[in-house]
């Protein structure tokens, strides 16, 4: 196959070439010599707004990415997902966390069986507990009415529903309050149920396998917490309910049949917000906004169906991501809302992003001779721009960016978001054009210093300038926006997928700590000292059996 040789190709060799061609372009020259730039290098789509002007890139730059787009035949490994195919070639499943947001009518059919009767099923069951508790209607074992949820998973069991939930705290029901608890440290657990009542507390346990250690750890430690202060097993009906694709295990803990909600094997568990994973986000905004949310990421699905690649967003976001990977070097990629209530984006897409593309594998098994995921990170603006963006304007690396923006906050006239949001774009023009060494001077006569203090503080306050970023506007952060937003993000891991001819959809590189957590455990309770392994990890144990019980 043609990406098997993805190095190789003359479009690699091509792009590879290009760069260094236009590396000496200056972004703040481009802008100077082409008034037309933000017009050519933005997209409008909906209530969406991606400016992708502030880039080291000319109009040769993206017509080489898109003709490497079509090299790695994306339209028919897009429509492979969207068909069900079993892409997830390692673990021999479809990928179909787009038919949880299907709202055209139409069948998904996995292995010849028309999947989207029994998605409606779990999302009608989803609606009835969400409605039964959001009204009071669900009463907790001694009568009271459910005052807090706790939701109870790790990674897509945890990340994607927290993130959701706070992004959209403008909808809340103000009497129910909605907890995550994901690390194994009992203070996760404790801190959070210490100012809970038990009467009125449900637990949600998330775990796609129900195996999860920490989850299973948590989940156990909560039932004893029940029962303690509720000296009744049968309370356990009423105080937690399980969201699994394994019921049996679920039925084994001693949760009731009737309150465990199901999903499939084709929801990877990064992509799981949209099943019944998402039950927190149903009950902390309820079953209306949740589906919003569905049909905000379904409108995103259609446009990364049907648009052509060159007004494709998701797909513009990752070839863009692929140039400065691949072609200019970058190894981290940063991502800034200018929104509080995004504050967990850049933790959610860590996982969707470096979990899926972190992979140094192609699908044949061969290993890759380029670049794949980066690492991705950030924290929301301002709060970012008095911590680290310091190395992003004068470090010596260049980290692409991705700006994010809501053009109206959640309150009318806030002058507080029009500082947010005149810091947002003043950000992404100061990366942009720098501040040359001409221009610094000037400001430093301009405050009256002599030349010699000018020679002395001229080169500290040069900025490189050229230092690409990503606006990505929106109107309001609302629950159809929000579902655009995640489902662009997830396009544009597939689309880098795609091209890197990497399985986006398994994680094996998880998989060898559980192993060895599972060895470690129970040497550190045993008597005798840890052997067996290498010196490191003897001495780290034993260290930890004697300290840790004295
Ligand atoms: O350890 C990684 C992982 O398998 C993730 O892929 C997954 O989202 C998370 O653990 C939780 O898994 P589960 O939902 O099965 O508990």
């Amino acid at each position: 196959m043609a990406l098997d040789q993805l190095a190789q190709s003359s479009i690699w060799k091509a792009l590879k070439k290009h760069q260094r061609d236009i590396s000496d372009l200056q972004m703040r020259n481009l802008f100077a010599e082409n008034p037309q730039r933000f017009d050519e290098f933005s997209l409008q789509w909906g209530d969406f707004l991606l400016d992708y002007s502030k880039n080291c890139i000319q109009s040769a730059t993206m017509t080489l990415l898109f003709e490497l787009a079509r090299h790695a035949e994306l339209d028919s490994c897009r429509d492979a997902m969207f068909h069900g195919e079993a892409i997830n070639s390692t673990e021999g499943r479809a990928v179909l966390h787009t038919a949880l947001r299907n709202q055209s009518g139409k069948p998904v059919v996995v292995d010849g069986k028309d999947v989207m009767p029994d998605v409606n099923h779990e999302l009608d069951k989803m609606r009835q507990i969400s409605d039964d508790i959001r009204s009071g209607r669900w009463l907790g074992h001694t009568g009271k009415r459910i005052s807090d949820v706790v939701n109870i998973g790790i990674g897509g069991s945890d990340l994607g529903p927290a993130m959701v939930t706070g992004a959209l705290k403008a909808y809340h029901q103000r009497d129910l309050n909605v907890h995550f608890v994901s690390n194994v440290d009992s203070a996760h657990l404790l801190d959070t149920v210490a100012s809970l009542d038990p009467e009125r507390v449900l637990f949600i346990i998330v775990s796609k396998t129900f195996t999860t250690q920490e989850t299973m750890a948590n989940a156990q430690s909560a039932r004893r917490w029940l029962l303690q202060h509720i000296n009744d097993t049968a309370a356990v009906a009423k105080h937690f309910v399980a969201v699994s694709t394994n019921a049996n295990a679920v039925l084994e803990f001693g949760i009731a049949r009737d309150n465990i909600l199901g999903f499939w094997d084709w929801v990877g568990g990064r992509y799981s917000l949209w099943s019944t994973v998402g039950l927190p986000i149903a009950l902390a905004i309820g079953i209306e906004n949740f589906e919003g949310l569905l049909r905000g990421a379904y409108q995103m699905d259609e446009h990364f169906r049907t648009a052509p690649l060159e007004q494709n967003m998701p797909v513009i976001l990752a070839l863009l991501g692929i140039w400065y990977r691949n072609f200019v070097g970058a190894s981290s990629y940063a991502v800034l809302p200018y929104s509080q209530r995004l504050n967990r984006l850049s933790a959610y897409l860590q996982q969707l992003d470096m979990e899926s593309n972190g992979k140094s594998t192609r699908k044949n098994g061969e290993p890759v001779d380029y670049d794949t995921g980066p690492i991705i990170w950030g924290e929301p603006g301002t709060n970012g721009q008095h911590a680290f963006y310091q190395l992003i304007h004068q470090g010596t690396e260049i980290i692409p960016c991705d700006f994010l923006i809501a053009a109206q906050g959640d309150q009318p006239n806030d002058e507080h978001h029009d500082i947010l949001t005149a810091n947002f774009i003043a950000q992404t023009e100061a990366l942009m054009r720098g501040k040359t060494e001409a221009e610094a001077r000037a400001e430093l006569l301009a405050a009256d210093m002599d030349v010699e203090q000018q020679d002395q503080l001229a080169p500290h306050k040069v900025f490189p300038g050229n230092r690409p970023s990503n606006s990505i506007l929106f109107r309001k952060l609302t629950p159809e926006t929000l579902g655009s937003l995640i489902a662009l993000y997830e396009h544009k891991v597939f689309v880098q997928g795609v091209i890197w001819n990497i399985n986006s959809f398994d994680q094996w590189g998880v998989e060898l700590g559980k192993q060895l957590a599972g060895v470690i455990l129970p040497k550190l309770k045993q008597a005798e000292p840890v052997t067996g392994h290498d010196a490191s990890t003897n001495g780290l144990a034993n260290w930890v059996r004697e300290m840790g019980s004295s």
